[in-house]
């Protein structure tokens, strides 16, 4: 599949973009300074925090996984049996429980994701959210692939 170019220009914070790569579902989402604080917090929920185990780029292995703190990228499919998470962002209690603090809910087994793409701890999904190869153009224009 060809590379995506995603313009981050217009992006408004907290904004998700949804793109299609080698025929994937890829998200770009804007992180407000609200979101990058709280991802701080959640380690030890998580089953792993500094990605050992998941699928991503070198410059990407990092408490945020991205190559910039605002902009997160991410393969849009559960890393358990492939169905696409849905964009929870509010850090708030919610129908997801008293403690959600934005992220991705998998609707197919209960999957939970940060905002970074962390998996909890206790659900289905083995692995965080894959990380897909991406490389700043210019400050407004990434390449995906
Ligand atoms: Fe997402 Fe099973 S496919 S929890």
């Amino acid at each position: 599949g060809a590379p995506v170019e995603v313009d981050l220009g217009k992006m408004e914070p907290g904004q998700l973009i949804r793109v299609a790569w080698r025929g994937k579902p890829v998200w770009v989402l804007n992180r407000t300074p609200e979101v990058i604080s709280t991802l701080s917090t959640l380690d030890s929920k998580l089953a792993d925090p500094m990605s050992n185990e998941s699928v991503q780029p070198e410059y990407s292995k990092n408490a945020l996984r991205s190559i910039k703190p605002e902009i997160f990228v991410a393969v849009g499919l559960c890393t358990h049996l492939g169905c696409s998470p849905t964009f929870r962002p509010e850090i708030a209690p919610s129908d997801l429980g008293p403690d959600w603090k934005g992220g991705f809910f998998c609707p197919c087994h209960g999957s939970w994701f940060d905002l970074a793409g962390r998996v909890y701890r206790g659900v289905p999904a083995p692995t965080n959210l894959e990380v897909p190869p991406y490389r700043y153009v210019k400050d407004t224009l990434i390449i995906v692939g």
